[in-house]
């Protein structure tokens, strides 16, 4: 989409005037730059019984070609910033061709700029496709041209609206990347592949550094976790190492690591068949680190964040790892393989211990871990752990703030217990029957890197991220019509930026 600020003057083709529920009459510069008969109709249908300015009724007037679109809001004290995007999104869910690209949205009587940018961020959110593998006809005026959206307010919103859309704007590119990548098929986006396209954004900007630890130099670390989940396909495995604003560092630095699994049948530990196309998505942590990256440096973000993602495809063959097997990971603690579809925990594994060479401020991982997540919270909300109920919080609600709930779970001693059980290693990839979620959240701290030495020694404040239910399939989600919903990238944007 592209957009512009204006004040209120003429009207594009189409013109959304969306309107409170108190307004019985319409505005005067409501109607600026229409032609007096539609002008007229506007006036009328405002006034009329059939537009009550409700929220979620509309009316679309038509007049020689002009298009007007009356979208009703409710009260203004009772639209929340939710509300606005909500609608904003709704909004341009529902344009069809003969609306044509270019619209004019016009903010009157009633609007505050923190609505006016949530209703611009929704319609920014909710515009995109991923149709690249579908063919286009010529005749089938399938405009595959941008929208060209006018915002218009009164010129003392102005400044804020502008400011406000930019900053939207941005963000959105980086939760489209991060949806981009999550809907590529795992036969296109395999690990050296995501890898390939990190360096090609990273290119060019002198505020990024990106590092590719390859199969060989994996190996070579004793990154085993990566090594033995990835080392089963053709495709191998790596980690990419994403550094924002490198010369900005002078102490503690924020981290996010991402789970990366391009593909997860299961390995040997097959999963069943059905539904497993979807496993295409179980990279998505890893996109919303990349999205991230993309959000941060569109903003203009000056402050230090690194990103790591753990890129590996979990196939079986002769070279697949087996269940039995008994691995080593970065950190030098050996696990017990009982179950090669839990597969992401020994790839953060990996990606955590590698954090700790960094000096983080604080660790966040995201990673669709499991499918017991989903069954706790649905595709309502992430799950959230975290030893360090500061950051616990902090996250909470800025997850909340941008209506991407993320649902505090326990990280609970007994299921330490669970995970250190091994007979034969230190721990073992595996918990009991019940609480899945949680066992994992539990392996994951076994490899959260301390701070210190000795008795001194603590672990960086440290939070997890279960993603499996809110990276896709949703359908309570207005932002997304379907596949990949690049979760969490507007989050950490906002969590990483608040003053
Ligand atoms: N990628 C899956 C988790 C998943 C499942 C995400 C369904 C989204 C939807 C993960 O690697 C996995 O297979 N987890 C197992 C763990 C189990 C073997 C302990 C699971 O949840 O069944
Ligand atoms: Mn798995
Ligand atoms: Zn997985």
């Amino acid at each position: 989409m592209e957009w512009n600020v204006e004040g209120i003057g003429e009207s594009a083709q189409t013109l959304v005037l969306p309107l409170f529920e108190e307004v019985a009459k319409a505005p005067n510069k409501a109607t600026s730059g229409l032609g007096r008969s539609t002008a007229a109709q506007v006036r009328e249908a405002v006034a009329s019984d059939d537009f009550d300015g409700k929220s979620g009724k509309s009316l679309t007037l038509w007049n020689s070609g002009q298009k007007v679109i009356l979208a009703g809001m409710g009260l203004p004290e009772n639209l929340a910033e939710k509300d606005a995007r909500d609608a904003g999104a709704k909004l341009l869910a529902s344009l069809s061709k003969q609306h044509g690209k270019s619209l004019t949205v016009r903010f009157t009587t009633g609007w505050r700029p923190g609505q006016m940018i949530a209703f611009a961020e929704g319609m920014m959110l909710r515009d995109y496709k991923f149709d690249k593998y579908q063919q286009k006809d010529d005749d089938d005026d399938d405009d595959d041209s941008p929208y060209s959206v006018t915002f218009q307010a009164s010129d003392r919103y102005l400044r804020a609206l502008h400011d406000g859309c930019a900053r939207a704007g941005a963000i959105a590119v980086g939760v489209h990347r991060a949806r981009d990548l999550a809907n590529e098929p795992a036969n296109v986006l395999y690990p050296m592949e995501y890898a390939k396209r990190a360096r090609a954004w990273a290119k060019g900007k002198d505020n990024v550094e990106l590092t590719v630890i390859e199969f060989a130099e994996l190996k070579k670390l004793g990154m085993d976790g990566l090594v033995n989940v990835g080392k089963g396909s053709e495709h191998k495995p790596c980690m990419v190492i994403f550094e924002l604003n490198p010369d900005a560092r002078d102490g503690p630095c924020p981290m996010i690591v991402g789970k990366g699994i391009t593909f997860d049948t299961g390995g040997i530990s097959i999963k069943p068949s059905g539904g497993m196309d979807e496993m295409k998505f179980d990279m998505h942590g890893s996109a919303t680190v990349f999205g991230l990256m993309e959000a941060l440096h569109g903003i203009g973000h000056q402050q230090p964040v690194i990103g790591i993602s753990c890129m590996a495809e979990n196939s079986l063959s002769s070279t697949a790892y087996r269940p039995g097997d008994v691995i080593n990971t970065y950190s030098g603690k050996t696990v017990e393989v009982l179950n090669t579809d839990a597969e992401g925990r020994l790839v953060l594994a990996d990606g955590l211990w590698k954090a700790g060479e960094f000096d983080p401020e604080f660790i966040i991982d995201l990673a669709t871990l499991t499918g017991a997540i989903v069954v706790a919270l649905g595709h309502e909300a992430t799950g959230l752990w975290s030893n360090d109920t500061a950051l616990l919080e902090r996250i909470r609600k800025a997850a909340e703030s941008v209506d991407e709930l993320a649902w505090p779970m326990p990280l609970l001693p007994a299921f330490e217990k669970q995970v250190k059980d091994s007979k034969i290693a230190d721990v073992k990839n595996l918990g009991d029957r019940y609480g899945g979620a949680n066992s994992a959240a539990a392996f994951l701290k076994q490899f959260v890197p301390e701070r210190g030495e000795g008795d001194d020694a603590e672990q960086y404040p440290w939070a997890h991220l279960d993603i499996a239910g809110t990276a896709w399939g949703t359908s309570t989600n207005d932002m997304v019509a379907h596949g990949a919903t690049g979760v969490h990238v507007r989050t950490l944007t906002h969590l990483l930026t608040e003053q």
